[in-house]
C-alpha cells in the first residue's frame, strides 16, 4: 500500500544535503540487516554533487561499501569520460572516494552510439542483477531522484514516449528540446522501490514543485508527479527556496 508522500523543507541546502545523507545511510543499513545487500539508484544532474561529497567524507569509514550496489536512474547518450556524464559525476564525487568494488557499480554503457541498444544492455543487467522472472520488476532499496524546473524526473520528460513505457525497466527517451535520446529507468521500476527520495533544491524549482505537490496538473505535463512508489515510501528533501511556491503542503 502506497504511504502518502513525507514533504521536508530544510532551511539551507547544507541542510537539505545532510537530511539526505541520513536518508541513505539509514536505507543503507537497514537493506544491510535484512537482506545482507543494499542496492541503490543514483540520481545525475548538478544537485547530487553535494551529497555524493558529504557521503565521501562523512561515511567513507561507516558503510559496508563492499555490499552497497550503484546504479543510475538515467544517463546521458554520452561516454563516461564526458563532462555530461552522471556516471562521471558520481565516479569524481563519490564512487572514486569510497572503498566500493568496481564490479559493484553498474553503469549505462552509454558510449554505445546507438541509444536503445544500450538502454537494452542497461535493462538486462538489472534484470541479470536482481535475478527477476518475466514480467517482474526490480525492487531497490532506496532510489534517489532530482526534478527539472519544468517537472521532469531521472529522463522522464514531459509529453515524451517512455512515460508510456509498462514493461521495459530502461528505455532511450528522445528529448526534443536537447535534441538528443536519454536513456532511463522507466516508472514501473521507480514505482517498485522501497524508497523513493527526492532531492529538489532553489528557487527555480518552485512553481515546477508546487505543481507536483498542490494542484491536479496532468503527470504528462509534469512527469515527478507519476512517481509513487505502490509498496514503499516517498519522501521530498526540499529546501526553502524550491519550497516558496508551497501554499497548501505541511512541511515537517
Ligand atoms: C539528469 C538527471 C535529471 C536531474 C534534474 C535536476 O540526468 O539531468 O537525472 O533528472 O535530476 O534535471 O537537475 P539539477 O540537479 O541539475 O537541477
Amino acid at each position: 500500500m502506497s504511504s502518502p508522500a513525507e514533504v521536508r523543507t530544510l532551511a539551507t541546502p547544507q541542510e537539505l544535503f545532510a537530511a539526505a545523507a541520513e536518508e541513505v545511510i539509514h536505507a543503507a543499513n537497514d537493506a544491510m540487516a535484512k537482506r545482507g545487500r543494499f542496492a541503490i539508484a543514483l540520481s545525475g544532474g548538478s544537485t547530487p554533487k553535494s551529497l555524493n561529497t558529504l557521503l565521501a567524507t562523512n561515511a567513507r569509514n561507516s558503510l559496508p561499501w563492499d555490499r552497497m550496489f550503484f546504479f543510475f536512474g538515467d544517463e546521458r547518450h554520452v561516454p563516461p569520460t564526458d563532462p555530461e556524464s552522471n556516471y562521471g559525476m558520481a565516479e569524481e564525487t563519490l564512487l572514486s572516494k569510497v572503498p566500493v568494488p568496481k564490479t559493484n557499480v553498474f553503469r549505462v554503457p552509454a558510449e554505445n552510439p546507438d541509444a536503445a541498444a544500450a538502454a537494452a544492455e542497461y535493462d538486462q543487467m538489472l534484470r541479470k542483477f536482481f535475478a527477476l522472472s518475466p514480467g517482474e520488476f526490480p525492487r531497490f532499496d532506496l532510489i534517489l531522484l532530482g526534478m527539472g524546473p519544468d517537472g521532469h524526473t531521472a529522463s522522464l520528460f514531459p509529453g515524451t514516449t517512455a512515460l508510456q513505457e509498462k514493461s521495459r525497466l530502461v528505455v532511450a527517451n528522445w528529448v526534443e528540446k536537447f535534441k538528443t535520446d536519454r536513456i532511463t529507468l522507466t516508472l514501473p521500476v521507480l514505482n517498485t522501490a522501497r524508497c523513493v527520495v527526492f532531492l529538489v533544491s532553489g528557487t527555480e524549482k518552485a512553481a515546477a514543485l508546487h505543481e507536483v505537490l498542490e494542484t491536479d496538473a496532468s503527470g504528462e505535463q509534469y512527469p515527478s508527479k507519476l512517481v509513487h512508489p505502490a509498496d514503499g515510501s516517498l519522501i521530498w528533501l526540499v529546501d526553502r527556496a524550491a519550497a516558496s511556491g508551497l501554499k497548501l503542503t505541511q512541511a515537517n
